[in-house]
């Protein structure tokens, strides 16, 4: 027995207090609770982080007594790697508290006094969000400003912007306390940082979903008014609503939520006015079961079950998630064909996450797949690459268009990546279109928008009917590696033709065309960092549904994410990289036998 424990000096019944330096004062209670009263006036109390730490900090934050939210925070115990910033503004006037809780998910006690949290917890009027990922934050997609993000969410158009909510992590660059980030852009392509938009409640955190304008007033928030459907998760998972009267820049949620709820694991709402029916269609990913839920709605609130699609059907490895569903015009004919996204994690073609997508017909109730000829539904594909995932699309959208973005990321790794201050950017935007190859099988094709030749800045390399052989012709890149490569070429009667990025460290992608399987593939096992995990070094090959061996190639290459689209997108490939310098070579060279590079420019970026 330790004599110690059983006596206890009479010092100790008092709970250390600590006036912290910027305007809090600190009481330690035990081993793992603290309090932290704010007494201090300011915009922002900052809280530092610690990344490794695999368990966060649970904090209640009282207002006067009462709880008004719970964060999770990996708050720092050795070493500080970034603060985040905790706004007071909603708070002006009460008696604000945190009271923490350090060590939610140990079964072992430690004090949580000998912390380094609690020197660094002081108030500011600033939070500096200068970034300092010059390295990998890409230039000219869409990144957080700070933290973590995953899907997109509840993206429309309306009066000229396009509005992209997501997953948002504002306490921290991993996974946590679900909010819907705002960010809004005139051209698809700069974007501004707004306020977030739905933050968790009661129900639980606000996971993924979509927003309509509801032209009709069939939800009664009036004409136009912006409606927003997503996941409440909290213990379970149930959908909700919220509502914007101010052109979704803020939102409330509505007070009979939850609308959907069902005995098993279903989220990530998607839903659109149908003309036919006259009345709203909903797609919900019932997730663990591994198929879609369809439900109708007259007004957005009260929603009936209609049908189901996908169990045992196409990839079934991983989950089901954010589902999409839309017409596309089939060319070349006045029909149209329905398309239904259907994300799935893991179980990509190369692992982990990735777009599977089914095209058929929608009656208004359920989908209906095409299948082969043999009666079996097809599986396929959107992306060829490893980093696009959660792919939705913009409804309201101008002149019919279908604009889809992606989180630019996967699952197996996307909390590893060699980033701090934000974790994760979207994909370019991309217009989904059907096409149709030579036997006849429609395909969804993923064109880069057209607002992306806006960045196209000075010419810097250009060639036109080159001969290929196997002596590597080499092009120059900008220093700063930011271009876009557009290229047409012919494989004439060469079996592979490679186009091989590298630095001057002897970092390289190498993508290369097969002639003789029609492959595209990409490989980034020595593209640079890519040790962070196993699941990161890896090949990616994507079939390229031509028969003649010409391919227009356009390569969009950023700081950290290379995106290859051929044919006017009927192959993509998104894949991410962090060379530890810009690839600023481009050699092309082919193998047994010659190609002809018709037509190459490098374009500079205007970002
Ligand atoms: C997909 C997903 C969604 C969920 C969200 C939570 O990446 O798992 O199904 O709503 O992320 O952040």
């Amino acid at each position: 027995m330790k004599l110690k424990n059983l006596i206890i000096p009479a010092v100790c019944l008092a709970p250390l207090t600590m006036t912290g330096a910027g305007g809090v004062e600190i009481s330690h209670l035990g081993p793992t609770n603290t309090l932290v009263r704010v007494n201090g006036e300011g915009q922002y109390l900052l809280l530092p982080v610690q990344e490794s730490h695999e368990d966060d900090a649970r904090i209640n934050v009282l207002a006067d007594g009462k709880i008004e939210e719970t964060i999770y925070v990996r708050l720092a115990r050795t070493k500080t790697d970034y603060t985040v910033p905790f706004d007071l503004s909603k708070y002006k006037g009460k008696n604000l508290m945190l009271d923490i809780v350090t060590q939610q998910n140990r079964n072992s006690v430690r004090d949580a006094q000998d912390d380094v949290c609690w020197d660094g917890m002081i108030i500011t009027d600033t939070f500096d969000t200068t970034n300092r990922e010059k390295k990998y934050r890409p230039a000219y997609h869409h990144t957080p400003l700070y933290g973590w993000m995953n899907d997109p969410n509840g993206m429309f158009y309306k009066d000229g912007v396009w509005h992209l909510y997501y997953q948002k992590n504002p306490y921290g660059s991993k996974w946590q306390n679900m909010t819907w980030g705002h960010s809004t852009s005139k051209d698809l392509i700069h974007w501004d940082h707004q306020k977030d938009a739905i933050k968790p409640d009661g129900l639980g955190s606000i996971f993924s979903g979509s927003s309509v304008v509801d032209h009709n007033n069939t939800a009664g928030y009036g004409k136009d008014a912006v409606i927003a459907l997503f996941t409440s998760a909290g213990t379970s998972q149930m959908q909700s609503l919220a509502y914007s009267t101010d052109n979704g820049d803020t939102f409330e949620v509505y007070a009979g939520n939850p609308i959907i709820t069902l005995d098993s694991e279903a989220r990530d709402p998607n839903m659109f006015w149908n003309d036919k029916t006259g009345e709203w269609n909903l797609v919900l990913a019932h997730a663990l079961d591994k198929e879609n839920l369809f439900f109708t709605s007259p007004d957005l609130k009260n929603w009936t079950l209609s049908g189901t699609f996908g169990k045992g059907l196409g990839a079934q490895e991983g989950v089901w998630e954010c589902p999409d569903l839309f017409e596309l015009p089939v060319p070349g004919t006045d029909k149209t064909k329905w398309v239904l996204i259907c994300n799935i994690n893991p179980g990509g073609p190369f692992g982990g996450s990735s777009i599977q997508y089914f095209i058929g017909d929608f009656d208004g109730k359920t989908f209906i797949s095409d299948t082969n000829p043999d009666g079996t539904v097809p599986t396929k594909w959107l992306d060829y690459g490893k980093d696009n995932y959660a792919l939705v699309s913009w409804s309201n959208a101008p002149d019919n268009r279908r604009t889809a973005i992606g989180w630019m990321s996967n699952w197996q790794y996307a909390a590893d990546v060699p980033t701090m201050q934000f974790r994760s950017a979207n994909t370019l935007p991309r217009e989904m279109e059907l096409f149709s190859t030579n036997d006849g099988e429609l395909y969804v094709a993923s064109v880069p928008s057209p607002e992306l030749l806006k960045l196209r800045g000075k010419i810097i390399e250009k060639a036109s009917n080159k001969n290929i052989g196997s002596n590597p012709t080499d092009f120059q890149l900008p220093s700063e590696g930011l271009c876009e490569i557009n290229l047409d070429f012919e494989a004439t009667n060469a079996d592979v033709v490679s186009f091989i990025l590298s630095n001057p460290e002897g970092e390289k992608v190498i993508m290369r065309y097969d002639s003789k399987n029609r492959t595209m593939s990409f490989d980034r096992r020595q593209s640079g960092i890519v040790d962070f995990s196993q699941k990161f070094p890896a090949v990616t090959v994507s079939p390229t549904f031509e028969t003649d061996g010409k391919i227009n190639l356009r390569i969009f290459i950023d700081r950290s994410s290379i995106e290859l689209f051929g044919n006017r997108g009927q192959f993509v490939m998104t894949n991410l990289v962090f060379p530890n310098s810009p690839y600023t070579n481009l050699s092309v060279e082919s193998r047994n036998g010659n190609a002809t590079l018709s037509e190459l420019k490098v374009y500079e970026i205007n970002s």
